[in-house]
């Protein structure tokens, strides 16, 4: 196998990402000579020391096959806590932790919308968000740099989940709790996406009137599984009902003006927007940061402008 042909099939991991003495569920691969063999067999629990041999051969990445992807998310998320309080754990690991965990949960929750459980482990994932963010600036960017920069609904809602907590901590406009809460709304932003048929979700070309008009209830539809669960604040509700509502009144669901739309809509709508045009889609490429900023400024009637600008600072100013 040469290099290209296992990279389609392949993903390297950093030892790094490796708990000591963790039981990992999927099988590791290392490279020998430019080829790949089966390092570990799934289900066997990589110590401390099998870690410190593969560094004294000069080994830094092991590979985990695609497929396996779902399942080493899981293993993050598993040790996720454990990594967080180690102090010895570069901030650059805690991020890889925190913002995959993040993925999985929301991968699952888009699966099973209704699963109460997962609303729990959507809070807890928030929780340690906005304690990683809260730790210093230096974890913000370390979440920024890791963020994934094609466009998939669920590591876009980890984005905006980051971007929010980020500018509602800028702001200095909530209690802790309250922050909690936009980013729990942040992270569900779009939940209601599940209940919209994913052949309009994943349509690579321009929507039809009746998709664009279906895929315009989604805001509805979250609000609806949130409130269904009882387990989702009424002011998380607001940043998943409003967050394409426009300050100029050409959002939806309701087109909403102003300062009828909450402080937390209001958040949305500009991170929302950031992620999404500095990702890539099937129908447009990824803008820089910068550019994305100009963009949004040259359109700033549809935002907030004050909170705009505070945003972009943000994400300018390293
Ligand atoms: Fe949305």
């Amino acid at each position: 196998m040469n290099e290209l042909r296992y990279d389609l099939y392949y993903i390297p991991v950093s030892l790094k990402k490796f708990r000591p003495d963790s039981l990992v569920n999927f099988n590791l691969y290392m490279k020998v000579k430019n080829r790949l063999v089966l390092y570990r067999d799934k289900n066997i629990v990589i110590t401390g020391k099998d870690i410190e041999n593969l560094k004294a051969n000069g080994v830094e990445s092991l590979y985990i096959k695609k497929e396996d992807r779902k399942k080493y998310r899981e293993y993050l998320e598993k040790n996720l806590e454990g990594i967080l309080k180690n102090p010895e754990v570069e901030l650059s690991v805690k991020a890889t932790y925190l913002y995959e965990s993040a993925v999985n949960v929301v991968e699952d929750i888009f699966k099973h919308p209704k699963r109460g459980e997962i609303i729990k482990r959507s809070k807890k994932i928030v929780n340690h968000t906005v304690d990683f963010i809260l730790s210093g600036p230096d974890a913000f960017v370390n979440l920024l740099q890791i963020r994934a920069h094609d466009y998939y609904t669920f590591t876009h809602s980890v984005n905006v989940c980051t971007f929010a907590i980020a500018l509602g901590n800028k702001i200095s406009a909530f209690d802790d709790k309250t922050l909690r809460e936009l980013g729990v709304g942040a992270l569900l932003h779009d939940l209601g996406k599940s209940m919209v048929d994913s052949k309009i979700i994943n349509k690579p070309s321009k929507l039809t009137p009746a998709e664009w008009e279906e895929m315009k209830k989604h805001p509805k539809y979250g609000v609806m599984l949130a409130k269904e669960s009882g387990l989702v604040s009424e002011q998380s509700m607001l940043i998943i009902g409003q967050h394409h509502e426009k300050y100029n009144g050409t959002g939806y669901p309701k087109g909403l003006k102003g300062k009828q739309i909450s402080l937390f809509g209001r958040i949305g709508t500009i991170v929302d927007v950031f992620d999404a045009i500095t990702t890539t889609r099937s129908y447009s490429k990824a803008k820089e940061p910068i550019e994305a900023a100009k963009f949004m400024l040259e359109h700033k009637e549809g935002f907030d402008e004050k909170l705009l600008f505070s945003f972009i600072e943000l994400i300018t100013v390293k």
